[in-house]
């Protein structure tokens, strides 16, 4: 429904227009105009989202490569829109994109290493930025981004699509309702399994951009789909803060294997060493005393998994199971030990109001929906000139477990403190701002 002049007005909506109070009928919502910088896989999918919300116009697009930049604006047209101005005279042509007038915001869905440039680039220009994960990837390159935020007072969010999950979101609505006690701990972690290894898709053996980072660095190198929604559960930056990291990487034997598999053992893409461990589990422990596991897994064969468990004083929400136990409300097993229960229950009665408002617009969007509610939040935000829900402080801190998990994992697990973005803010507790 994305003509909102079909839609006819309710007797309220069209008084408290005509009375200037609410800005217009969904489906005639103010316009906002989103520019898109990168449209490979990621911002193709974000693009033909973002042009299903009401009052959604994209009329730039920025991307180097040629053939993405047709599609996009192939995309564009065929959402029934005038053709998006292409951007592509090169990898700082984004810098022209951004000096035009007509932009509320954009969408940032580049490799990693641009992500902070281009971010702290777009604030500069008075654009709400709206960043691929993870933000950025240096301690540096996230006080940039905070410093950049706090000057121009144009927010940053990064588009954590996992704290949208619909279980994340359950969780976070019995954890506001005092159905799971108090949050103590958490086990998460992005354990999903790149069966092309560190290589692109044909047979060249060459390496994608991913596979350069793997092959030079080790730690947790994509931490925020996990940390994110833990890091929502334990109100951080909101009265609790992340204090300090350990890190251990297993050795490194996937990427190898990927390469004999696909190339063959003579093969120079066997020959390559890795540093990226297989598996590295991240420890963190919160100023108040919680805990965190986080898992970092794309080179073993295994199902995708983002465990997203959370331990409550009173019970327990496994995502893997999808099952919850609650201690005096779910039944105990036979031999009075606690068992786990299905947790359809609890949707019905805990649904969080936001999931239950968009479910239904959400529904063909990728990731269960998540990402059209994502880029809702992202654009009501901009819409309405406010904060974001994920601010500049969460994008950092939970971006910046990489750079933090790489030193520890170099210095035999060592702790590392986590530098604080906030300044001191966190200790005041604030709500998330979701429904
Ligand atoms: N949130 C999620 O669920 C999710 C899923 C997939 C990817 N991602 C993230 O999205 C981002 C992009 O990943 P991808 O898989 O789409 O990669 P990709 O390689 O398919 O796309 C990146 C695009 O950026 C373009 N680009 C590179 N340099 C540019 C420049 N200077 N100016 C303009 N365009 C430029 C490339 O030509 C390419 O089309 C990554 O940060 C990744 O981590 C997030």
């Amino acid at each position: 429904m994305l003509d909102g002049m079909s839609t006819p007005l309710d007797r309220r909506t069209f008084l408290a227009g005509a009375a200037g109070l609410v800005p217009m009928a969904l489906g005639q919502e103010k316009p906002v105009r989103i520019g898109v910088i990168g449209t490979g896989n990621r911002g193709t999918s974000l693009l033909r989202t973002i042009l299903s919300l009401p009052g959604v116009e994209v009329p730039a697009v920025c991307e180097i490569n040629e053939t993405n930049l047709a599609r996009a604006q192939g995309v564009v047209e065929k959402a029934g829109r005038t053709k998006a101005e292409g951007y592509s005279r090169g990898v700082e042509d984004y810098k022209r994109l951004l000096q035009r007038k007509d932009l509320d915001g954009v969408l940032i869905a580049t490799p990693w290493e641009l992500h902070a440039p281009m971010a702290v680039a777009a604030m500069q220009a008075g654009k709400y930025a709206g960043v691929e994960v993870p933000v950025a990837l240096t301690v540096e390159e996230c006080w940039q981004l905070v410093e950049a935020s706090e000057k121009t007072k144009i927010p940053c969010m990064m588009l954590e699509n996992v704290c949208y999950f619909r279980n994340v979101l359950l969780v976070m609505n019995m954890l506001r309702q005092g159905v799971l006690g108090d949050i103590i701990h958490s086990e998460v972690g992005y354990q999903h399994y790149f069966r092309n290894g560190p290589f692109t898709r044909d047979q060249s053996g060459d390496l994608t951009w991913r596979g350069v980072h793997t092959a030079n660095k080790d730690g947790n190198q994509y931490p925020t789909h996990a940390i994110g929604p833990a890091a929502w559960w334990m109100n951080i930056n909101r009265g609790d803060r992340f204090a300090y990291l350990t890190s251990m990487s297993t050795v490194s034997l996937g990427p190898k294997a990927a390469a004999v598999r696909r190339f063959g053992a003579d093969s120079a893409a066997a020959k390559r060493t890795f540093a990226q461990g297989d598996v590295n589990t991240t420890m963190i422990r919160t100023e108040n005393g919680m805990s965190v596991v986080l898992y970092y897994n794309i080179q073993s064969p295994r199902p995708y998994d983002l465990i997203l468990r959370a331990q409550g004083t009173k019970g327990i929400y496994s995502g893997t199971l999808d099952k919850v136990y609650i201690e005096g409300r779910s039944p105990d097993a036979k031999n009075g030990e606690p068992d786990w229960e299905d947790a359809a229950k609890y949707y019905e009665q805990y649904e969080h109001p936001l999931w239950k408002r968009l479910s239904r617009e959400a529904a063909s969007s990728g990731h269960g929906g998540a990402d059209y509610v994502t880029l809702h939040e992202f654009v009501k935000a901009v819409r309405e000139k406010t904060e974001t829900p994920i601010d500049v402080y969460d994008s950092t801190t939970w971006s910046v477990i990489t750079p933090l998990s790489f030193e520890s994992v170099a210095k035999r697990s060592a702790p590392v403190d986590f530098p604080d973005f906030t300044r001191g803010k966190w200790r005041t507790p604030r709500a998330i701002r979701i429904a």
